[in-house]
């Protein structure tokens, strides 16, 4: 493996993500085993502007695999939209001898590392860490089976109520413009309708197929929403619901930011120490913009810009279950 370059610097940004600590400390004992010298930014981007940039040793990363949040912090920086906030963000790391960067994050941590790495030929490796799954060229992201495994544990308890009271309740799960964490749970949980951006959301047929149920007194039911749905997320659909099913006692819960934290589960602590390895073997060997993703088990590299911009596409055969499953 040629080794080219001797110092890299590792960042957490966007959204923080279950396993972001794993990811960190795999980047962070991988890079060191190859001897090479590995700084954190603090903050993401908002530290590197700001010169928070600190040495990091294979002590640094002990006992967090397990833990949630990020050791490194995160943030959105409105300095780094700027040339000159660029500039100073990479002087940062020139005055180091950085020559390249590892950044975890979403499609916006991946937007801000693509600008630094074409301005200043800046090599950047990309580690898809959010909970939402909405990066093209992977399987999974980091994050999104703890995320996941949250909302159905919070959905289960929600069902328990419901049944208690013969109840409607509408659950909004994150996702951001992505429906996953809602598909997944969804079917997970046995939700009756589950809606999603990704496929059209009739509020009349949910409403006819409520009604059908309240007259032969199925009065238990589930709905989850993807914020991100077109419908406008749990509330408006309860708003609906209401006017049109006044008898019908329906309950909102949205989910919010407990989906974002937590102990990984093993998935993501063995998806995010793969991916950290994989970062620093890229850098190694010449990479250059790319996102480490995982695809059918392998490991797959897909150039940053085509990371951001394609979608996955939810399969057909996916819904049709869903519909299926929950009559
Ligand atoms: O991208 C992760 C995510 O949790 C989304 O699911 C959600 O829409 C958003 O971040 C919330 O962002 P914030 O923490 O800034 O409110």
């Amino acid at each position: 493996m040629s080794n080219k370059i001797s110092k890299i610097a590792v960042l957490t940004s966007g959204g923080d993500a279950p396993g972001m600590n794993a990811a960190i400390r795999s980047v962070v004992r991988t890079g060191l085993y190859y001897g090479l010298e590995v700084y954190g930014v603090i903050r993401g981007f908002s530290g590197m502007v700001e010169d928070d940039i600190r040495l990091m040793e294979s002590t640094s990363v002990a006992n967090i695999i397990q833990r949630g949040g990020t050791i490194l912090k995160s943030a959105r920086c409105k300095a780094f939209f700027t040339p000159e906030g660029r500039e100073q963000a990479y002087n940062n790391l020139k005055k180091r001898g950085i020559e390249g960067l590892v950044v975890i994050g979403g499609d916006g941590s991946f937007t801000g590392g693509l600008k630094l790495s074409t301005e200043f030929d800046l090599p950047v490796i990309g580690l898809p860490g959010t909970i939402d799954k909405d990066l093209y060229g992977t399987d999974f992201t980091i994050g999104f089976d703890t995320a996941v495994n949250t909302a159905v544990d919070a959905i289960d308890k929600i069902r328990d109520t419901a049944d208690a009271h013969d109840r409607l309740f509408i659950v909004e799960v994150m996702g951001r413009h992505a429906g996953y964490i809602a598909l997944y749970s969804g079917i997970a949980t046995g939700a009756e309708n589950i809606l999603i951006p990704e496929a059209e959301t009739n509020i009349d047929d949910i409403i006819a197929a409520l009604s059908e149920k309240e007259k032969r007194k199925k009065l238990v039911n589930l709905i989850v929403v993807a914020e991100g749905d077109e419908f406008g997320g749990a509330s408006e659909v309860a708003k609906v619901v209401k006017e049109k099913l006044p008898n019908m006692d329906t309950r909102v819960s949205i989910l919010g930011h407990m989906q974002r934290g937590g102990s990984p589960t093993c998935v993501d602590r063995i998806l995010a120490s793969r991916m950290g390895f994989h970062a620093i073997e890229c850098l190694l060997q010449g990479r250059k913009n790319v996102m480490v993703g995982i695809k059918d088990d392998k490991i797959a590299y897909t150039p940053l810009e085509i990371a951001i911009r394609e979608k996955d596409k939810i399969n057909d055969e996916w819904l049709r279950m869903v519909k299926i499953l929950a009559s």
